[in-house]
């Protein structure tokens, strides 16, 4: 394992808080990635009333960004604090949001863009979202997930989540049961050990990649 801090701003994508004017972006994912969709009002009320909500989107990194001073801590440098431009820089690939509940972060939704699945957005948002549930001292990353979505469920696997509980009929379009999973202790040395590894992975993966179209 590398001891210095990985340099995120070599790869071709950024993530950000989500903002209000992103909405319309995230909408047309959730549509295409869930059989019941969230309302937009949902992420609104989220954004702007829920002070547990935290909600991030993937987008290509905006060129003007190569030459920028490099920040602190590697979660600073993936993330953007402020917004590129008064209006958010375009467009979302993904997005992902938890809410802190006591000391789990509960994680709400996460979709990619069914064009861009398959690069690694969906490990680069679950990542963020690990991060800034250490950030904020919280213990455990928690989720509900179909039983029938075993892809979500390799995503999930892969970063230490496991099946503890089922809940039956969640689903209310097909009755389906969700999987509680959960992770062990997120700030453990041992869950951050393995974290520092799959980050050093999809560093190197990312990376790799070519540019996606610009942001306008
Ligand atoms: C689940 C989802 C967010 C994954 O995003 P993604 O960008 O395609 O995933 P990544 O490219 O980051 O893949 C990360 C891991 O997910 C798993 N995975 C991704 N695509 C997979 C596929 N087609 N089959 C099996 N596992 C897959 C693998 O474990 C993969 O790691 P690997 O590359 O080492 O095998 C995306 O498929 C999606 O938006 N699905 C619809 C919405 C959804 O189901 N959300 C989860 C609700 S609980």
């Amino acid at each position: 394992m590398r001891d210095t801090p990985l340099d995120w701003t070599d790869i071709p994508y950024l993530v950000r808080p989500m903002q209000v004017a992103d909405i319309e972006q995230v909408m047309p994912i959730e549509r295409s990635s869930f059989t019941s969709p969230w309302p937009a009002s949902a992420f609104e009320y989220d954004l702007l009333h829920n002070r547990h909500a935290h909600y991030f989107v993937v987008t290509p990194r905006p060129a003007q960004e190569a030459g920028e001073p490099k920040p602190v801590s590697w979660l600073n440098r993936l993330l953007r604090t402020t917004p590129p431009s008064p209006s958010p820089s375009g467009p979302v690939l993904g997005y992902a949001g938890f809410w802190a509940l006591v000391d789990e972060a509960h994680l709400a939704n996460i979709a990619v863009a069914p064009e861009w699945r398959g690069r690694g957005l969906g490990e680069l948002l679950l990542v963020t979202v690990i991060d800034r549930a250490v950030e904020l001292g919280l213990a455990v990353v928690t989720l509900e997930v179909r039983v029938s979505n075993l892809r979500a469920q390799k995503l999930y696997r892969k970063y230490g989540f496991e099946v503890v509980g089922e809940r039956r009929h969640y689903y209310s379009d097909n009755g389906e049961n969700a999987y509680i999973m959960t992770t062990g202790i997120i700030t453990s040395a041992a869950y951050q050990r393995r974290l520092a590894e799959l980050k050093e992975a999809l560093h190197a993966k990312l990376r790799a990649q070519t540019a996606p179209p610009p942001a306008e």
